[in-house]
């Protein structure tokens, strides 16, 4: 898989790519990603990317020159799956749509700042507006994180255990049930006492119904999905 994330803060995007998981499935090379720092496509001598808006109103606009120029480059050297913005207006990222991206081949990200960016480039050149939450970011550049952490830990051979992202909370709309580890019994806190007696499809049982009951307590709203 290859994403190409489109920002003007390149700076505010690479960290989360340098560590752990993210950057183990780069290094194996099981996803490349390629920052692309928006002002290199603008002509304007001051480099700037956006504009007031028309008709008047609070906020820059980012316009479409650059942001053409860009994905027409982009667009040039190979065919892609899907053109992303992000912005919170966009589909709310969900476990399902992750999925559903982590199968594709090649992916654009853009990041959003300002007010946005002017409707023309939603309308001719993105295939899918999405949105971490229900809360306004300063840019698109932590939700593209967000978005890529959640579809490469998805790509076979990122994880080291793959069934693990399969019994990931959200996939079968369950949270993930409680899990333990070392010591057995701590400060008098102790694990139960099931998880010891080998038998798995009693455990398997129990960590199901745990899932269920999770569920129902805290986010009802998925059982009915
Ligand atoms: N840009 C600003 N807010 C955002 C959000 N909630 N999700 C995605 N991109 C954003």
């Amino acid at each position: 898989m290859r994403i190409d994330i489109i920002t003007v803060l390149p700076e505010l995007l690479k960290s989360p790519f340098e560590a752990s998981i993210l950057n183990r499935a780069i290094e194996a090379n099981l996803v490349e990603v390629y920052f692309h720092n928006l002002r290199d496509y603008t002509t304007d001598n001051y480099k700037s990317v956006d504009d007031k808006q028309f008709g008047g109103g609070a906020g820059m606009v980012m316009t479409i020159e650059p942001i053409d120029k860009c994905i027409t480059a982009l667009k040039k050297e190979r065919v892609y799956d899907e053109v992303i913005y992000m912005t919170p207006d966009g589909e709310t990222l969900k476990q399902g749509l992750a999925n559903k991206l982590s199968l594709k081949k090649n992916i654009i990200i853009l990041c959003g700042h300002y007010k946005g960016v002017d409707q023309r480039v939603r309308d001719y050149f993105i295939t899918r507006e999405i949105s971490i939450g229900d809360y306004v970011l300063s840019g698109g550049e932590l939700g593209a994180a967000v978005l890529c952490d959640a579809i490469i830990r998805l790509i076979p051979g990122v994880l080291g255990n793959e069934t693990s992202a399969l019994t990931d909370s959200f996939q079968d709309n369950l949270l993930a049930p409680p899990i333990y580890t070392k010591p057995r019994e701590y400060k008098g806190m102790k694990v139960p006492e099931l998880l010891f007696s080998g038998n798995l499809p009693e455990i398997e049982k129990w960590r199901e119904e745990q899932a269920y009951k999770r569920t129902k307590e805290r986010r009802p709203d998925l059982l009915n999905e």
